[in-house]
């Protein structure tokens, strides 16, 4: 049988894949514009970055890392032996944990300068069950500014986020912003402590997970979709009610931001977050379709501990990541067809194999000069060269016939009214830049 993709993995084939370089282009710009710079890091990093930085506990590594391993260490540890830490490899469940890693590693972040803004894309991996909008190895476009923890650095991304959904084309009544503050390490762990004590009064109510859950990170409780565990945790100790009056304030001031910006959000205590990272701020936007399951196309917090975590200086950070795949079903439900793609603009057909040498040296000559172009390599009849130009989508077709060269001129057809011209064969890559304008 044939190899086909692995399960959980799409292929983008040109339609979608030219879709995605605009989309990034379209992230760029926006993000750009607040003076996020991009970082390309590995997509392959050490096992224990993820460990340390997101949690051991957390879902995305207890269960749906991918580990790699070098087919030596692999039969190292199949016959029982030891594999340093260091050569344990993982594909990167996420961009988070390798941008603060680089900026550690190159000391991005000098005393007392600006903070760094840098911005990512590409693919992610995670062991998940995949369904419509949650695949094994999907794109994220991400941005991370390391050294600031003032609350205008939140709402700055919060609505920097917006601004890209908006320009995408994704209707905002279609989305919503949903806030919440997790607290930080001064005050969030009395309100784990209560968070778990009352879990453990309504211990015969809520299901296995959460009771597992309650020992390591009681908060998860929130996020269970069981309809007991739902029930009970409606009436469980707010965060709201448990911040320092420092969390409280900058929690305060980024709301602030977002009122003056016109920003409108649904402030949920319930907003916990998968990953361990996060201290104060943590953003989720969600489509608001009931009947998707995974709908939030982006979310992310401030993480002001993560550095230190994984062993830099104490250094505060904020981001967001946005899923690729569930924003293009966001705009698929709200009508957006993907534009057709074109693989030239101008196609030579050859009368005859007798014009094919020039044909080939007018395509170098057009593909010099900027023209995207093509022409026939099987020696086609005419008629099949037609075909092949309309399927490519050319919107210039350049016949190349005997006597036409003989008399210095070759005629081009304009495939969408189909008016014929003749131009001159010396000033042919001009007229059709002219007629492509
Ligand atoms: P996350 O919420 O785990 O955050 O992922 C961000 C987005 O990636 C999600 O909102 C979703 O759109 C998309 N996503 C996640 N898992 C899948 C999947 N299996 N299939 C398709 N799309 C998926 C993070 O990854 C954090 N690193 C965000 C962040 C950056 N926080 C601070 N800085």
């Amino acid at each position: 049988m044939a190899i086909t993709k692995p399960v959980g993995t799409k292929d983008m084939l040109p339609e979608e894949a030219t879709f995605w370089m605009a989309f990034q282009e379209t992230a760029a710009d926006v993000f750009g514009r607040y003076g996020y710079q991009p970082i390309v890091t590995p997509v392959l990093e050490k096992h224990e970055l993820f460990v340390r930085g997101i949690g051991e506990a957390t879902d995305v590594v207890s269960k749906e890392m991918f580990q790699a391993l070098s087919d030596e260490n692999l039969n190292i540890l199949a016959s029982g032996g030891h594999v340093k830490s260091k050569s344990r490899l993982a594909l990167r469940p996420e961009g988070t944990a390798g941008v603060v890693r680089a900026v550690a590693e190159y000391n991005l972040v000098a005393q007392g300068a600006a903070p760094v803004k840098l911005m990512y894309a590409g693919p992610m991996f995670r062991a998940e069950r995949p369904q419509e909008g949650r695949q094994r190895q999907f794109n994220q476009i991400g941005i991370e500014c390391l050294g600031a923890d003032d609350p205008s650095v939140d709402a700055e991304g919060i609505i920097m986020l917006m601004r890209f959904y908006r320009e995408l084309g994704i209707p905002s009544e279609s989305i919503r912003l949903l806030v919440n503050s997790m607290g930080c390490e001064k005050c969030r762990p009395a309100y784990r402590d209560s968070v778990k004590a009352y879990i453990m009064e309504h211990a015969d109510c809520m299901c296995e997970d959460c009771l597992r859950r309650a020992e390591i990170n009681p908060l998860r409780a929130f996020d269970c979709k069981n309809e007991a565990c739902r029930t009970v945790m409606e009436s469980a100790p707010r965060i709201s009610e448990a911040l320092c009056d420092d969390c409280k304030s900058h929690y305060q001031a980024v709301k602030d931001y977002l009122d003056a910006a016109g920003l409108e959000y649904v402030e949920d205590y319930k907003l916990v977050r998968g990953l361990d990272y996060y201290t104060r701020t943590v953003f989720e936007v969600q489509t608001v379709d009931a009947n998707n399951n995974q709908n939030a196309i982006g979310g992310g917090g401030r993480y002001d501990k993560l550095m230190q975590e994984i062993g830099g200086a104490a250094t505060p950070g904020f981001g967001f990541a946005l899923g690729y795949e569930r924003c293009l079903l966001a705009l698929k439900a709200a009508g957006y067809e993907m534009p057709k793609v074109s693989a030239c603009d101008l196609f030579i057909a050859c009368v005859n194999d007798e014009v094919r040498a020039r044909a080939f040296a007018l395509a170098q000559e057009a593909r010099d000069a900027g023209v995207r172009c093509d022409f026939d390599h099987q020696s086609r009849s005419l008629k099949s060269q037609f075909k092949l130009a309309d399927k490519l989508g050319s919107r210039l077709v350049a016949i190349l016939g005997p006597d036409e060269l003989a008399e210095g001129k070759v005629k081009i057809r304009d495939m969408a009214n189909h008016e014929e011209s003749m131009v001159d064969l010396d000033a042919i890559v001009e007229a059709v830049k002219g007629m492509l304008a």
